[in-house]
């Protein structure tokens, strides 16, 4: 499992936190690729870490509350996809294995991936699916019978619109790829080099399809696009306490701790643990998390973290807002916006 890296498309979010512990209707993104990994009866897990060690440490524990096993293999600096496989070498042995990017998002599970792997057997198995831009990603070209012909990172020119997804099985011939393989521009031992480097070699690469939901939630639109498509199948319960004044329409979790007072929730909507929601409206597709405060305010279709304060704010949309973060009117004089944004902050003023 890779929870390094640095994360440069969902700054300033990922200046101070991991881009894997950003949360999809309050549970990190992280998780949602643990679990997929844990049904598929894979319960020993390494997971890469880098600068945010501490961060995944405490959200992740050693595993047990969810069932498997951890082991934290700690990388210098985010050199590569295949680099994370190098230094894993120990952890993996000789073992087939199962190589999970943390931050991408598949609705499905793997547990029909890994089955082929293992009835199949052959030195590589990717996952591919059609996308609009694959210059972005990792991009596949197949050969007339189907088989993989080539395999390129973020080309500037795609041959094909294939991307590779980031979930990816091996057995234990890419330990003699990643040995073998130069930096690439980027200065990063790319996996895809390592893939075209077994195809090279003669060895048994089989491509799969994604035929569900993917996204790689670099980005503040898949990030709410994950959100919201998550949230449309939420089961609806309530922890918290609402009061009298207050409506729940839809789909609506409030966790405990939770409490709802003169406002309005329009799910699809999660409102997290030990939040507040006073005299406010939160509409659908929006995540609050857990120990925020959200007063007179009105606030659709975003992602607010943990211990953030928004109050007073006519209206807020498609926002991803981080922690600790306070949202409130300036009563100063002369009326003006008074904002102190971390370096990359994105603001649309209405
Ligand atoms: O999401 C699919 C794409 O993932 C593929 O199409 C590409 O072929 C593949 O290279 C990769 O591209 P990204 O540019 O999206 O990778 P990113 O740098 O975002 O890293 C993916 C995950 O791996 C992320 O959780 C961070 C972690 N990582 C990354 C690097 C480079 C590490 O743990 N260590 C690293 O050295």
């Amino acid at each position: 499992m890779l929870s390094g890296g640095a994360g440069t498309r969902l700054r300033p979010i990922t200046h101070t936190s991991a881009k894997q512990l950003v949360p999809v209707a309050n549970k990190p993104v992280l998780f949602y690729c643990l679990e997929a990994v844990r049904d598929a009866g894979i319960t020993d897990i390494g997971i890469i870490v880098g600068d945010t060690v501490r961060e995944i440490e405490a959200a992740v524990g050693d595993g047990s509350d969810m069932g498997i096993s951890v082991t934290y293999i700690p990388q210098a600096a985010p050199l590569g996809l295949a680099h994370c496989v190098l230094i894993a070498r120990d952890f993996l042995g000789a073992d087939p294995f199962v190589m999970y990017l943390g931050d991408n998002f598949l609705i499905g599970g793997i547990n029909a991936l890994v089955a082929d792997f293992c009835a199949e057997r052959p030195d590589a198995q990717i996952l591919l699916t059609k996308v609009a831009d694959p210059s972005q990603f990792g991009v596949a070209e197949l050969g007339a019978d189907g088989t993989v012909a080539r395999l390129v990172e973020k080309p500037a020119n795609p041959r094909s619109d294939l991307a590779l997804v980031g979930v990816y099985m091996f057995g234990p011939r890419v330990h003699d790829a990643v040995r073998a393989i130069q930096p690439s521009g980027r200065g990063e031992l790319e996996i895809t080099d390592a893939i075209q480097w077994l195809i090279d070699a003669g060895a048994r690469v089989t491509p799969h399809f994604v035929t569900g939901y993917w996204k790689d939630t670099g980005r503040l639109e898949d990030m709410l696009d994950c959100n919201r498509l998550v949230l449309e199948s939420l089961e609806p319960g309530l922890h918290g306490t609402v009061d009298e004044a207050s409506t729940l329409v839809g789909r609506v979790v409030v966790e405990e701790g939770a409490s709802i007072c003169r406002s309005t929730i329009r799910g699809p909507a999660i409102v997290g643990r030990n939040t507040k929601i006073i005299d406010s409206y939160v509409g659908p597709f929006t995540s609050i998390y857990h120990s925020c405060s959200i007063e007179r305010t009105e606030i659709e279709h975003s992602i607010v973290l943990e211990h953030s304060t928004i109050r007073g704010v006519a209206r807020i949309e498609d926002s991803l807002i981080g922690k600790e973060v306070e949202v409130v009117p300036s009563s100063a004089l002369p009326r003006a916006h008074r904002l102190m944004l971390g370096d990359h902050s994105k603001v649309s003023i209405a």
